[in-house]
């Protein structure tokens, strides 16, 4: 038996139109799982549908600031073994521009999201009971920030914390939260970050990872063992990611 093996196993993958999400959930699919996807761009989530190996895969558009589309999705899903929480924004903004606008637009979907959503995955008893891993992903730059990050990294602290609790709370259920903590990697984020920042900003970056920028395949592999049975004993973690 491969501890690593999914089959059998039913994951639910948030940001999966894109980056990170769409990676993890086609690596899924490679390791056996039936995988059902969301994020809210429909033409790039059919895309990463069409990338996912087997069948009986799922695909729901939402978008997760809205509790209204969280309770569509939520009442759609069938009983999850495993959830990805891979959505985010990247927004720099240095702390003396930082307004309340900045704070809620960052918290409403690299924070409240993920926590609304496993609200509603739990009030409707969607997490099957010891057979369910849950997996955040968060930043390495809660441990080394950079600067501009205030809010974003602020968020990824929160949900860390946020985790850390869940995982106490949930172990009775069997259900198992852990976080992944990258550092850069090759997705839009980051093209993002060379627009809205500087290519000279990324290049830096790129300079201090000893290992360089991440493939989206490297943040993948490592939520493939959160998911799988070979973590059966881990909980409460975060894995740092860190290119060295
Ligand atoms: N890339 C990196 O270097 C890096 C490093 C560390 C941590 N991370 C974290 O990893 C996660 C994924 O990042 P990524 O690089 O894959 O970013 P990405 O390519 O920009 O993907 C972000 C995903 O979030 C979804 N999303 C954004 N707003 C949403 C909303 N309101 N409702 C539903 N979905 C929404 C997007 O969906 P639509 O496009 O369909 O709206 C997209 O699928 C983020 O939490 C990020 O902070 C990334």
């Amino acid at each position: 038996m491969n501890a690593f093996n999914l089959a059998g196993k039913t994951i639910l993958v948030t940001g999966a139109s894109s980056g990170l999400g769409r990676q993890t959930a086609i690596t899924a699919s490679e390791y056996g799982a039936t995988v059902v996807i969301t994020g809210r761009d429909t033409n790039r989530l059919n895309e990463t549908f069409a990338a996912l190996r087997g069948e009986g895969h799922q695909q729901f558009a939402a978008d997760l600031t809205i509790q209204a589309d969280i309770d569509r999705l939520v009442a759609n899903l069938p009983l999850l073994n495993g959830v990805v929480y891979s959505t985010g924004i990247s927004d720099l903004s240095p702390a003396r521009f930082i307004s309340s606008e900045t704070i809620a637009k960052t918290f409403r979907i690299s924070f409240d999201a993920s926590v609304l959503l496993t609200a509603a995955l739990l009030g409707k008893k969607k997490l099957a009971k010891n057979q369910c891993s849950l997996v955040f992903i968060s930043s390495i730059s809660t441990r080394y920030p950079f600067v501009g990050g205030a809010m974003y990294i602020s968020a990824k602290a929160a949900l860390e914390a946020y985790a850390r609790v869940l995982a106490l709370e949930l172990a009775p259920k069997g259900i198992r939260v852990n976080c992944v903590a990258p550092a850069f990697v090759r997705t839009p984020m980051l093209d993002e970050t060379a627009t809205n920042y500087s290519q000279e900003a990324v290049n830096m970056i790129e300079a201090r990872q000893i290992l360089g920028l991440g493939d989206p395949e490297d943040v993948a592999n490592s939520i493939v063992y959160y998911l799988a049975d070979a973590s059966k004993w881990v909980s409460a973690t975060s894995l740092i990611l860190g290119g060295g």
